[in-house]
């Protein structure tokens, strides 16, 4: 019984200004995940084609979510940054995903669902088959944890259903190579070449919601800019929008049992946590039996403590594109070098002639 070597490995599209949503539920505990671990965050610009085309500002996208990455604290030298496209071995192993994933696994896609709307003729046919390409930028490495926001976990079951798949319907050709390894699913034992990934989205905020609506999740593509935080707000603009922030009249609960059926509170009492890095728990211990006339202001002196040195630093990157260029050319050839293992592996085991 063997195990895979631990990598981890997540994503962030550069479509629209990120926010508060993204920083909690991802960017954070990436720079948490890289003290004791081998990590790659990829800028995912492959993915952003799937919803719009053509993007004037793709250039600009793409670097200033480079340095959000790099202003929080991840450390390119260390780690691997870089973006999608430029390792071309992603879209190969995604062609192969799409001839693993079955189309039934594709029609569950509460995502597509969301995004395709109404006009479900309409969609391009990348929006479909995206989940497939997120599980390639994932299994090209080989990559064993997924840190994620809760709205992934749906795209990271399918993620092990293709290595599952894979690995059961190669088996016989994966063992003469030596380069599978015996584990468990369940009770069933695997000899797999792809691990089953294990998606990381625990933490108190997996699901940052809207500051307009406590039962929306907060999002790049809500109309209401007042609804999120954005992770070049200025003080100003953080401290209006923790203010105007929708909330119930009753007092903070002192247990966290008492947020059931307060959408409103349980979601600022877990940004609260998320940027203390403490639980709900200890939030309450110190805040419950308080109004939201004393807790709004200490979480917004909390958001501008954490939030003002990371947007001040992404400015000082982004003044400097040729840096930033510079990182993600280092980190694609990284990348790549990983990446063409792991394709010459695949290609042997299919059985394609090189
Ligand atoms: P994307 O770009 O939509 O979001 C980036 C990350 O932010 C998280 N997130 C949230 N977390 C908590 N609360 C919210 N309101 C919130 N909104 C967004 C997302 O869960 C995500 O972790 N499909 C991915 C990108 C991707 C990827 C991958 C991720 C492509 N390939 C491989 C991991 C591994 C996406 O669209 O994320």
């Amino acid at each position: 019984m063997g195990e895979f070597k631990p990598l981890v490995f997540s994503g962030v599209q550069p479509t629209g200004n990120l926010h508060l949503g993204n920083y909690l539920g991802a960017i954070r505990k990436f720079v948490a995940l890289q003290e004791n671990n081998d990590c790659m965050y990829c800028v995912v610009d492959l993915h952003a084609l799937t919803a719009q085309l053509v993007h004037d500002d793709m250039p600009a996208q793409i670097r200033s979510i480079t340095a959000a990455f790099l202003a929080a604290g991840i450390d390119p030298k260390q780690h691997i940054v870089f973006n999608q496209s430029q390792v071309p071995q992603h879209a190969e192993l995604a062609w192969i995903f799409n001839c693993v994933a079955r189309l039934g696994w594709m029609n569950r896609m509460t995502q597509f669902k969301d995004k395709a709307g109404k006009d479900r003729e309409q969609a391009s046919l990348g929006l479909y088959a995206y989940p497939s390409l997120m599980a390639a930028d994932i299994l090209v490495y080989r990559a064993t944890h997924v840190p994620v926001g809760e709205d992934q976990k749906q795209h990271l079951e399918l993620t092990r259903d293709i290595a599952m798949k894979f690995n059961i319907d190669f088996m016989d050709k994966i063992r003469p190579t030596g380069l599978g390894i015996d584990i468990t699913v369940g009770e069933e034992p695997v000899h797999a070449y792809f691990p089953m990934v294990e998606p990381l989205i625990d933490g108190p905020a997996p699901r940052v919601m809207s500051f307009k609506d406590g039962t929306k999740k907060m999002s790049k593509s809500d109309p209401s800019d007042l609804s999120r935080i954005n992770l070049m707000d200025d003080a100003d603009a953080i401290s209006r929008k923790i203010r105007k922030a929708k909330t119930d009249p009753d007092a903070l609960p002192s247990e966290v049992d008492g947020l059931k059926g307060r959408p409103e509170a349980d979601n600022l009492v877990g940004i609260f946590a998320a940027l203390a890095d403490k639980t709900k728990a200890e939030v309450l211990g110190e805040f419950g039996g308080q109004q939201f006339s004393v807790f709004k202001p200490a979480l917004v002196d909390l958001s501008i403590e954490v939030l003002a040195p990371i947007s001040a630093e992404m400015r000082r990157l982004m003044a400097d594109p040729s840096y930033i260029d510079s990182v993600l050319r280092d980190g694609g050839a990284r990348a790549r070098e990983r990446a063409e293992k792991t394709m010459n592996e695949v290609r042997d085991i299919i059985g394609f002639v090189r």
